[in-house]
């Protein structure tokens, strides 16, 4: 089966995965809903031939229930990744639960529900499968895309929604705040100032390999009522990820700051996010980054036949002509 002439309802359509996403399924042939929140935000998906852009806030149920009307195929991938917890829950858990309504009563033929692997948490080490129990502790984010999935869950099985939930984790690519811009700065000072020697893993993962998975999870009779991690297995060590951006800006050189003074200040930093209603568990995060550990990609490869195909040298490389064009690299 293929998503060619379907017509798929894409939330979070002007963010960096959304975006992607939305012009990956036009160039398949699908007739795309874009759904846009803020005006303005639409220029890399506007005049896109086979995207429409439909104004709308996952937030209104009923305006949620119009864009879905007549679709096929849902890829929710709208949320807030930052915040306190009420507004987080607001867009994660409440939103994904009228998006799945609205589903429902489009009668869809399956969601695809962008989760992340920060729903098992920081206190995992070795190898995390998705049968795992979620331990999101106390971080808004965590906590709000975990209880975005069992929302998943509960209207799939109450309203028969066939859903597939993606976990990806830090994707980097074109167009990605965090994963490409903030560690290509951080990268490209000499030295790259990171804490430790970057032994630890990181899971990471390109763009276009989550996209490919969710285009794959729409359609796989058995990605239904399934969840799957979708990160690179092996896991690239933090020196390989921080080292590939350094190489891109011409230089190899590496400070490694002691973990210990870092490890002091943690619940001082940490109690700061608390009392501003946004912990982050930093001083989780220390060991975290130093741990050596991969989200296994088994399952993936054993129902659907599925893995990342770009490896992290390809995807460094498919980096170099965006950070060009945004004036990140001369
Ligand atoms: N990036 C990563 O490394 C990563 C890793 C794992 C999982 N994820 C998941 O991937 C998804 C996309 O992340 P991203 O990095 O692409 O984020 P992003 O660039 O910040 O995009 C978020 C999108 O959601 C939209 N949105 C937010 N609130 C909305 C609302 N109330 N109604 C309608 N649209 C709304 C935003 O619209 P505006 O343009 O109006 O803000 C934007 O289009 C999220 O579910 C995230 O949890 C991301």
């Amino acid at each position: 089966m293929t998503l060619t002439d379907k017509t798929v309802l894409v939330t979070g359509a002007t963010g960096f995965l959304g975006g992607a996403v939305a012009r990956r399924l036009a160039g398949e042939g699908a007739r795309v809903r874009a759904l846009v929140r803020r005006p303005g935000r639409d220029r890399y998906i506007r005049d896109v031939p086979g995207i429409e852009l439909v104004a709308g806030d996952i937030t209104d149920p009923d305006r949620m229930k119009t864009v879905a009307q007549g679709c096929d195929y849902v890829f929710h991938v709208a949320a807030a990744t930052g915040g306190t917890l009420d507004y987080q829950r607001k867009l994660n858990v409440d939103g994904t639960r009228y998006v799945m309504l609205a589903a429902a009563a489009a009668r869809v033929q399956r969601v695809v529900h962008v989760s992340t692997i920060a729903v098992y948490g920081y206190g995992y080490a070795g190898d995390i499968t998705e049968d795992i129990p979620h331990q999101p502790g106390r971080v808004p984010y965590n906590i709000t895309k975990s209880q975005a999935e069992a929302v998943v869950r509960d209207i799939g099985a109450h309203h028969n929604v066939p859903y597939s939930i993606i976990r990806p984790g830090m994707i980097y690519g074109p167009r990605s705040g965090m994963w490409t811009r903030t560690m290509f700065n951080l990268s490209k000072r000499k030295p790259t100032i990171f804490i430790g020697d970057g032994s630890g893993s990181v899971p990471c993962i390109y763009v276009d390999d989550v996209v490919d998975l969710m285009l794959t999870l729409a359609v796989h009779p058995a990605a239904a009522g399934e969840a799957f991690n979708c990160v690179s297995d092996p896991a690239p060590t933090w020196r390989d990820f921080l080292g590939g951006y350094a190489r891109l800006a011409g230089h190899q050189s590496w400070l490694a700051l002691p973990a210990l003074p870092l490890k002091l200040v943690a619940p001082l930093v940490e109690l700061i996010l608390v009392l501003r209603g946004e912990p982050q568990a930093v001083p989780a995060l220390l060991p975290y980054i130093q741990a050596c550990k991969t989200c296994t990609m088994d399952k993936a490869r054993r129902l659907l036949g599925w893995q990342p195909q770009v490896c992290l040298d390809e995807g460094l490389r498919r980096c170099e002509p965006w950070l060009r064009e945004e004036g990140l690299l001369p």
